[in-house]
């Protein structure tokens, strides 16, 4: 099949209401490896009052044994299969189907439909798996009771889970035993899930606000018991919070959730029956480091939340994913940043937007957050519908307040609790409980593309006022020539010569909102005595590239006196990158260090009574890709060498600030947030450690090897292995045999070890990444081993983009070996292929060049076939 003839488009514009609804779905599913069978008994009532001549139920992958009609064989000229599904002709208003088919769990390397893995039968349903297990009215708008009956063996399969609550279980022939469940919620067959395995539980019980216990219930290989606690602990401040900030309540008696190292994303929020990538669930401080800690925490709170927001309210079609998606993340973001450090939260959040969102918003596959026409929507999975969506929920939450949002989230859900939705109703809802109009923010939904946000402000010392002009413009994105203005939330500050806030208007408000609506606007600030300098877009305040005209004292000025955490950082990372950028064109520029930069920094480090999370934050330069990102072409060897000329430059300068701290911030290990921070900090003062070798006569990786060797942590010791790994002109052939052997048992402390080897920026390193697909531990079929290696290396900014198109011509090989095992990740794999007019013309032929190598795969998947397509012009 070619890319065209796999590709038909699905428009959001083309929605139709379904013609049936089915009230009560039964399965009753016999699990086996290699064959496990699977009845249905459907109950469908038409829903309109016109005769329907045909009723097509999606199936997918499936051997059809028998189909019955209340009771009755269905007579051939009665239905038709293919394999999209089985279409049952002229059905009665009302009727019972029932169906037998046989899937091959062992088989189904997609991790989609029913699967079997690691010993265990798990679903994955999420977007249109369900039809890969039966035949169905797969679609999110098609709600349903659900009872479900598992049968297997009980020798293999002691725990037999699924939706709701287990309402009768017993014994069968042959060792096999059965377990009934019933989920009393109807819902949507994206959100089915069953589990069958040899699972260990870790119990608690959370009390709701109303009194009402449910049981909490964590399943893991009986080795991984120990390493659930985070994920338990998460969980219950997760529910708390809902309660607290949203009064949401957790609904059922019991809250399941089931961790896997097979799953092809991060987790699923199955009702009652969360299926996690074991990465999100797992975590002990001698296995997980303090970033994989906040993983989790944020991954189970970001599945709970959707109970309501998601589960509760769910989905009309997918073109509203954001829906649920936009707002979850929103939710949990504001989750972690009121159980961490608020400002360092904010800043990771901007730091992944722009590093995944911003670029897929300027290349070839940008599309709304709600899109208008997909092919496959596994592909909208994306940076724009999550991140970017999360954004706007965001502004609407700035525009409203938070008194305001909640209203506006007490409506949603009483107007819309239990039915499939869109977009329209979650906005609808914010207007009516505020009477606030979101007319022309509605364009945020429907416009690609990041704005451009152009400011400029000048002081009168005659008038002693001050004027703000901003200006906006949004670049062009695929099919959305011409784009209109946006209403920008724009939240300000002026600061005075003190450093202090100057007041704004007449209510002495010394922080404020102001909206750009048009594409220019200009506001007047008077009664102020001295001249000052704008803080804008204080927290971030909308997902748009602010250009603003402001000279390094201001910026430098800014750097050590803005009370906004994210501006503060912003204004560090400015002056960073103004430098860099200049390095870029000669980087022996950065070998005496830029003086602006040079008193931010020190500032920075005399201030040893700040966070050190984010003092450690402030200390971090712009990575290559945040470099790229600024220029017409990315440069990649200069910008390599720039930012390494720069790390050591930084690392000499301030060399005795690194080693004091590096010795003044050992500690024993906590987990508190003052711990986690301290250790960030001193892992980073190792690192500049190591880049001021090159000026004096020490060997500063003999630090890192001390640390490796006597880290009780992953935090600390992954961090040294990371730096002995990656470094240029040390080999570190002893730690890395030392590290395998040592975590061999631990799939996901070997998923960092492989990840660090790909992401080296050593000349070797493709070598060795070829060597790593053969290694005895890699596995195609896990997607996580996979990504280890092939999406480490696809984000190693030197390497995947070697000039000599080495990178390009391997990676394009293992995706198409990927793409007849798992479609979903192969296709995903291979977006940043689509960003090759980025580069310089040499790049860009070696980037086409392995895109038409996948264009020309014979049996090309859907998922594929489409991010191929689109990434050409
Ligand atoms: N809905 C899941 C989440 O965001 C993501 C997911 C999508 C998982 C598709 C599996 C498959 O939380
Ligand atoms: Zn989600």
């Amino acid at each position: 099949m070619t890319a065209q003839e796999n590709n038909a488009v699905i428009r959001r514009e083309d929605y139709q209401p379904p013609l049936y609804r089915i009230t009560d779905v039964a399965l009753n599913v016999h699990l086996d490896p290699e064959n496990t069978e699977v009845e249905a008994r459907l109950h469908f009532q038409r829903l309109g009052s016109e005769p329907v001549s045909a009723l097509h139920l999606d199936g997918e992958s499936l051997e059809l044994l028998s189909v019955l009609r209340d009771g009755q064989p269905l007579a051939e000229n009665l239905f038709r299969s293919d394999a999209t599904g089985l279409t049952l002709l002229n059905p009665e208003p009302e009727f019972l189907l029932e169906t037998r088919v046989r899937i091959h769990p062992a088989a189904n390397s997609t991790l989609s439909g029913l699967y079997f893995a690691g010993g265990q039968f798990l679903t994955q349903c999420e977007a249109e798996g369900f039809r890969r297990i039966t035949y169905y009215l797969d679609r999110p708008d098609c709600l349903a009771k659900f009872t479900v009956t598992l049968h297997a063996s009980r020798k293999t399969c002691p725990v037999l889970l699924a939706n709701g609550n287990c309402i009768a279980q017993g014994d069968e022939d042959n060792n096999w035993h059965w377990a009934r469940w019933e989920d009393p919620y109807p819902k949507p067959a994206y959100l089915f899930a069953m589990v069958a395995g040899d699972l260990a539980v870790q119990r608690d019980v959370f009390v709701t606000q109303s009194g009402r216990s449910v049981a909490l219930e964590i399943y893991v290989a009986a080795r991984d018991l120990g390493a659930c606690d985070q994920a338990m602990v998460s969980l219950k401040r997760a529910m708390r919070w809902d309660e607290e900030v949203y009064g949401r309540e957790y609904d059922l008696d019991r809250y399941m959730i089931v961790a896997t190292d097979s799953f092809n994303m991060g987790a699923m929020e199955n009702k009652g029956l969360n299926i996690f990538n074991s990465k999100y669930v797992l975590a002990s401080p001698e296995t997980a480091t303090d970033t994989d800690y906040q993983g989790v925490e944020s991954v189970i709170a970001h599945e709970y939340f959707h109970n309501w927001t998601g589960n509760r309210v769910t989905l009309r079609d997918w073109f509203q994913l954001s829906l649920k998606e936009g707002l979850t993340v929103f939710r949990d973001q504001e989750f972690s940043a009121d159980m961490n450090s608020r400002g360092v939260q904010r800043i990771g959040d901007v730091r992944r937007l722009r590093a995944a969102q911003f670029p897929e918003d300027a290349g070839p596959l940008a599309h709304p957050v709600r899109p208008d026409a997909y092919s496959e929507i596994n592909n909208f999975y994306t940076a724009t519908v999550y991140e970017k969506g999360a954004e706007l929920v965001r502004m609407i939450h700035t525009l409203l307040g938070k008194e305001g949002f909640r209203r506006g989230t007490d409506l949603y859900f009483e107007r819309h609790d239990g039915h499939a939705v869109t977009i329209e109703d979650f906005v609808e809802a914010m207007e009516d409980a505020n009477h606030y109009d979101l007319s022309r923010f509605r364009r945020w939904y429907s416009q690609a593309g990041t704005p451009q946000v152009k400011a400029e402000g000048s002081y009168d010392p005659a008038r002693r006022s001050y004027t703000l002009t901003l200006q906006q413009f949004t670049p062009a994105t695929p099919g959305q020539s011409n784009k209109e203005p946006v209403p920008v939330p724009v939240r300000m500050a002026l600061l005075n010569t003190q450093g202090e806030k100057a007041v704004l208007d007449k209510t002495g408000a010394t922080e404020k909102v102001i909206l750009l609506e048009q594409a220019r606007q200009s506001w007047t600030f008077e009664d102020l005595p001295d001249p000052v300098i704008p803080s804008l877009l204080r927290g971030f305040s909308a997902p748009v590239r602010l250009d603003i005209a402001l000279d390094e004292q201001a910026r430098s000025f800014l750097a050590g006196v803005d009370d906004d955490p994210f501006n503060r950082w912003e204004s560090t990372q400015e002056l960073a990158l103004k430098s860099l950028l200049a390095g870029v064109k000669n980087h022996q520029e950065l070998e005496a260090l830029p003086a602006a930069l040079e008193q931010a920094l020190s500032a920075t480090l005399k201030q040893s009574q700040m966070d050190p999370a984010f003092r450690a934050e402030l200390l971090t330069l712009p990575s290559e890709d945040y470099i790229g990102e600024q220029m017409q072409v990315i440069a990649v060897d200069a910008i390599h060498q720039a930012r390494e000329t720069l790390l050591d430059t930084i690392g000499a300068h301030f060399h005795d600030e690194w080693l004091g701290l590096y010795q003044d911030l050992a500690g024993a290990y906590e987990r508190d947030g003052a711990s986690i921070g301290r250790r960030r900090l001193r892992n980073m003062a190792l690192s500049y450690l190591i880049h001021s070798d090159h000026s004096r006569h020490e060997d500063m990786t003999l630090h890192a090897r001390q640390q490796y060797v006597q880290a009780d942590n992953m935090t600390d010791r992954l961090a040294a292995f990371q730096l002995l790994v990656q470094h240029p002109k040390h080999d570190a052939e002893d730690i890395l045999l030392d590290f395998y052997q040592k975590w061999q048992d631990y799939p996901l402390v070997i998923d960092k070890w492989f990840a660090i080897q790909a992401m080296a920026p050593r000349p070797d390193t493709l070598r060795h990444v070829q060597h790593l697909l053969v290694h005895p531990a890699f596995d195609w079929r896990v997607p996580n081993r996979v990504r280890a290696v092939l999406g480490a290396f696809s984000m190693n900014p030197t390497m995947f983009h070697a000039a000599d198109g080495s990178g390009y011509v391997f990676f394009a090989e293992q995706i198409r070996r990927l793409d007849d095992i798992n479609p979903q990740t192969a296709a995903r794999l291979a977006t940043p292929l689509s960003r090759w007019q980025r580069y310089d013309k040499v790049r860009q032929q070696g980037m086409m060049n392995a895109l038409q190598l996948l264009a020309a795969k014979t049996n090309l998947s859907r998922d594929l076939a489409e991010v191929i397509q689109r990434s050409y012009p």
